[in-house]
């Protein structure tokens, strides 16, 4: 899609700061921006495609694991963008955390959740929608084929926000739009959220802007989006970029088919079968008669061995696969061993525990 420039000095705060529980067992250890996508974190695809806007002042959100976050991505430099961190003792909320970072937001802002796909949105004409209308603040509103799962946001027909109905009952839908996780907002709302409290944009912040009558305004995103927030929708948002259904700025060239390699130093034995698209990172050893049928993400350091076979499978980093094991629709977190003769379908697995995973 069309990217324009950044002409409004847009900064961005990202929310990272959930505990990721829908995503255990992954989150276990690995905070849900970390989680790798096509064998790179999540969050760097996001930080991409912000800089990629112009969008290069970030403020990352966050309580849970931040530290992990901070070590991969410093100052932002190596990323082409600059981060603040604003940490929270305790979990503040999605607009609680945004008036934590209030000391840096002096101008309208985006807000985006950490876990929800915008890679193709177009920055700034979403601000231009939001200056033209004079909104407080502008919601991202994707539309949905089971509108009850979510937010539904009901709006006129100048796109001005009417009502929010938090999941309603199936068949009782008045719109199939609903709040996609991201915002911009005027710098003088952050004065109607409370200091230092749990608080919410979609329960506290929107309703009690409504109900003061100011203006909040929905913009539709026609485009990709997604909540990675399960183990399954996280699975197939890497199948999609791995089958090209929507692209990240860090893998423009994935075509849908292919062998491709996001690193250097991977061993493939001439006696292996790989057909595409499969994505390998560096430092892995694929062994003789080890087959692979795509769509499948090796992330660095695996080990797979003689005659092991995957198929429409995710591995994270140093996952060493025993011989003659057979894998199927699973996602393995890194450091996981799998035993010799191992036969394994439609799960998640870590190095301590195994649940099922329905794509
Ligand atoms: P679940 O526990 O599985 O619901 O996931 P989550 O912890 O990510 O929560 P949820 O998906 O509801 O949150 C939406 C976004 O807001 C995510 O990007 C979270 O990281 C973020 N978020 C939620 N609560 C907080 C918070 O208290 N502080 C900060 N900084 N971010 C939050």
């Amino acid at each position: 899609m069309k990217k324009s420039a950044n002409t409004h000095g847009l900064k961005a705060v990202i929310l990272v700061g959930g505990p990721g529980t829908r995503l255990r067992p992954l989150t276990d250890n690995c905070p849900k921006p970390m989680v790798p996508v096509v064998n790179k974190p999540f969050l760097e695809h996001t930080l991409a495609h912000l800089k990629l806007s112009g969008i290069e002042d970030i403020i990352l959100a966050m309580s849970y694991l931040p530290e992990a976050i901070r070590e991969y991505f410093g100052d932002g430099e190596h990323h082409g963008v600059r981060l603040t961190y604003c940490i929270e003792e305790e979990p503040l909320g999605t607009a609680g955390a945004v008036k934590n970072a209030a000391a840096y937001l002096d101008r309208p802002f985006v807000v985006l959740n950490g876990d929800n796909v915008f890679l193709e949105m177009d920055f700034n004409e979403v601000y231009t929608f939001h200056r033209d209308k004079k909104a407080k603040a502008t919601i991202f509103m994707t539309q949905v084929d089971n509108p009850s799962a979510f937010g539904v946001v009901e709006t006129d027909d100048d796109q001005r926000v009417k009502r929010f109905i938090e999941k309603p009952p199936p068949g009782t839908e008045t719109s199939n739009r609903i709040n996609a996780g991201g915002y911009i907002v005027e710098p003088e709302v952050l004065e109607e959220i409370p200091t230092g409290q749990h608080y919410m944009f979609e329960k506290g912040l929107f309703p009690k802007l409504l109900e003061d009558g100011q203006p909040l305004y929905g913009y539709t995103y026609n485009w990709y989006w997604l909540d990675m927030g399960t183990p399954q929708k996280y699975f197939n948002f890497n199948i999609d970029l791995l089958l090209s259904k929507t692209k990240s700025p860090l893998f423009q060239n994935l075509t849908g088919d292919g062998v491709y390699y996001s690193g250097e130093n991977s061993e493939v034995h001439p006696a292996a079968k790989i057909t595409g698209p499969v994505l390998i990172d560096s430092d892995c050893k694929i062994g003789r008669g080890a087959s692979i049928k795509g769509p499948v993400i090796i992330g660095k350091g695996c080990i797979i061995g003689d005659s092991t076979s995957l198929e429409k499978t995710i591995l994270w980093d140093k996952v060493n696969m025993g011989q003659n094991s057979r894998l199927k629709q699973c996602i393995i977190a890194s450091d996981t061993i799998i035993k010799d003769n191992s036969k394994i379908e439609n799960s998640v697995v870590t190095p301590s525990k195994t649940v099922p995973l329905s794509v």
